[in-house]
């Protein structure tokens, strides 16, 4: 399959006598794909019942019989006003028990049953009349779950659903109690009707409750998100696909991803860069107007394994976005830069986000490839100039890493419900093993706990909440190293601490005897260079001692197959932990200069330069936010 580009289109923002001249010019940019319709739910249905769908089925018909390819969207991100109306408890609560009003989007709660209803119903009417229209390629099931912070409710229909969810979890409130350890400050219940939300509670609520509560919110959304696949699988053949985010975990895309056909995300490399990065002001101000190195990389490498290896960029930056707290323009050459390396992961489509700035509403301070009075914006040229690019290459076939990490939802779930740390975040973990890797010049694979197929030289799953004998077999036969830790295997399925002690390994004598915590400016040194920050689990047993803290006290132990690690690692830390692993299993790692990524696909090596200037690597130049795309020759061998 060759990649391809696209944009997001609102033939609703626009006159109808601008579509075909809009068409005629997406097709003069090289553009093959088009997204509409995931928010017109107020044009399509203005009243209950009382359907428009004239104006969609021209818009279809003058978008594709010019050639694009339609992803058609259920609106469901944003029922029209009536329907608040029609269904007054529709609406999401917050956690202070006030419900989150009409007048944005993502005004519903995951588990109104009558809104579920109204949902299969409006995609039945879409896909009834457009299943098997030829223009319409593929489908958006609703917009961006979790968005603004919306997988969580703390509505009476959540509550309702709550209950019977842990009736079917649990069998009967004595096994709640025992599992959930609710002797502790008299917190047992006589049935589930007295189980209540962990919302409003004194001081913190139990951490089971919370994660039990996590768990529930994100069956929801795969079920809510399942009810519309189950009407859509009848009437068309197209695939269906979702839109993810960047740094949004607050429920399983695994579980979401494997009802659909392709994982798609939304990329906003500079938005994501002050918006959503710890990182200091330094790196922040090296790469305002990039994006930081790794972060979209990360996420195309996660969405390739959410969408079961099919993955799109959904809505990729082209200008200043309108939502971070400063909005800077991208460098000339980042669109371009950006757009190849989602294609250097095995993006099938990337598609700009949007194709017109609109002149009105909340996004009017937010870039498109055309100005809201029709000019071109720079983003313009560097998607036209992608194209031409991605035509010459071809398909970009992917290959198997040598390394992987393991990501795991419930983990982020678990240790926001009890940080312990004020600096402990699992994705922030997770994200610096990541770094780490891409340091090294490695190509990385993403799995889950559930599918960890491949074989590697070495798989990292720092943080990982929970593991049993399964997962642990699993691990190691799945590559030559494993390297758990800091806080692996530190708590059951329902947070209890394992009776098998922490992390319980069956394979490494290491136990975790205390757990400390450290403010953001304090370090803990390990000898020969490098630190733990944050978290600091302190190890005993008879596996060797591979790294010592300055005290003496065991960093890293670990066997042939599988490595603890004690503390969360400064770069410095990871960089020596991954030569270690390299040394150990015949991996090859290689200092790649800073901002400068590579990936490698079958035939190509990648060189993807961050930086604004020019980076010399390997005898090649690298102009800066540029794409050096190199011929593996022969094949399958740098
Ligand atoms: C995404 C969303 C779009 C638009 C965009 C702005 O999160 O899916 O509808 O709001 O952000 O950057």
């Amino acid at each position: 399959m060759k990649p391809e580009l696209g944009a997001c289109y609102y033939p609703e923002h626009w006159p109808e006598a601008m579509w075909a001249e809009d068409a005629a010019r997406m097709i003069a940019t090289g553009l093959t794909w088009v997204r509409i319709g995931e928010f017109a739910w107020s044009r399509m249905e203005p009243q209950p019942g009382n359907l428009q769908l004239d104006w969609l089925d021209r818009a279809i018909e003058t978008l594709g019989s010019a050639g694009l390819k339609v992803v058609l969207g259920t609106p469901t991100a944003t029922p029209p006003r009536w329907m608040i109306d029609k269904h007054a408890d529709m609406l999401a609560v917050d956690e202070h028990g006030h419900p989150r009003k009409f007048g944005s989007r993502r005004h519903y709660c995951f588990s109104h049953k009558g809104y579920i209803d109204e949902c299969s119903r409006i995609a039945r009417i879409m896909a009834e009349r457009y299943g098997r229209n030829p223009h319409v390629a593929a489908w958006q099931i609703d917009n961006e779950y979790g968005c603004h912070d919306t997988t969580v409710s703390y509505s009476v229909p959540s509550l309702q659903a709550f209950r019977h969810w842990l009736a079917d979890q649990y069998g009967s409130v004595e096994a709640l109690n025992t599992a959930w350890g609710n002797v502790f400050w008299s917190m047992e219940y006589a049935s589930f009707d007295e189980i209540d939300l962990p919302n409003q509670t004194v001081t913190e609520p139990n951490p089971a409750h919370v994660l039990a509560f996590r768990r529930f919110s994100s069956d929801q959304v795969a079920a809510f998100n399942k009810a519309q696949v189950n009407v859509l699988r009848q009437l068309t053949d197209a695939p269906l696909l979702h839109n993810y985010m960047g740094r949004v975990l607050n429920f399983d895309h695994f579980e979401v991803g494997a009802n659909l056909d392709i994982a798609t995300w939304d990329s906003y490399p500079i938005g994501f860069l002050s918006d959503r990065l710890e990182d200091d002001d330094a790196h922040k101000i090296a790469f305002l107007q990039q994006g930081d190195p790794d972060m979209q990389a990360f996420h195309h490498d996660l969405y390739r394994a959410v969408g079961y290896g099919r993955w799109w960029v959904m809505e990729q930056q082209p200008g200043p976005v309108n939502w971070a707290p400063f909005n800077p323009a991208p460098l000339p050459g980042m669109v371009r830069l950006w757009s190849l390396e989602a294609v250097a992961h095995g993006a099938e489509v990337v598609s700009y986000f949007r194709w017109r700035q609109a002149p009105f509403a909340q996004e009017q301070m937010h870039a498109g490839l055309l100005t809201p009075n029709n000019r071109p914006t720079p983003a313009l040229s560097e998607a036209r100039q992608t194209a031409d690019i991605l035509s010459e290459l071809g398909e970009v076939l992917q290959v198997q890493a040598r390394v992987a990490i393991l990501f795991d939802y419930a983990s982020d779930w678990a240790w926001a419900a009890q940080p312990q740390g004020a600096g402990f975040d699992y994705f922030r973990l997770v994200f610096s093993a990541y770094r780490a890797l891409r340091r090294a010049g490695l190509s990385v694979d993403i799995v889950s706990k559930h599918d960890i197929s491949g074989q590697y030289d070495l798989i990292l799953a720092p943080g990982l909440a929970t593991i049993d004998q399964d997962l642990e077999r699993r691990l190691q036969e799945a590559c030559k190293l494993a390297i758990l830790g800091p806080r692996s295997g530190a708590i059951t399925h329902d947070f209890q601490i394992p009776d098998t002690g922490r992390p319980g390994l069956g394979a490494l004598d290491c136990e975790v005897d205390l757990v400390e915590t450290l403010p953001p400016t304090v370090e803990r040194p390990v000898q020969g260079g490098g630190a733990a920050l944050h978290w600091v689990d302190r190890l005993s047993g008879s596996a060797a001692d591979l790294l010592s803290f300055e005290d003496g006290t065991p960093a890293l132990k670990g066997n042939s197959g599988l490595w603890y690690l004690a503390g969360f690692p400064d770069e410095t830390l990871w960089d020596r932990i991954i030569l270690m692993a390299a040394e150990q299993t015949g991996l090859r790692v290689q200092t790649m200069p800073p901002g400068l990524r590579m990936r490698e696909t079958a035939d190509h090596v990648f060189l993807i330069n961050y930086n604004a200037d020019p980076v010399i690597w390997d005898r090649k130049t690298v102009p800066g936010c540029d794409v050096a795309i190199l011929k593996r020759n022969p094949p399958g061998q740098i």
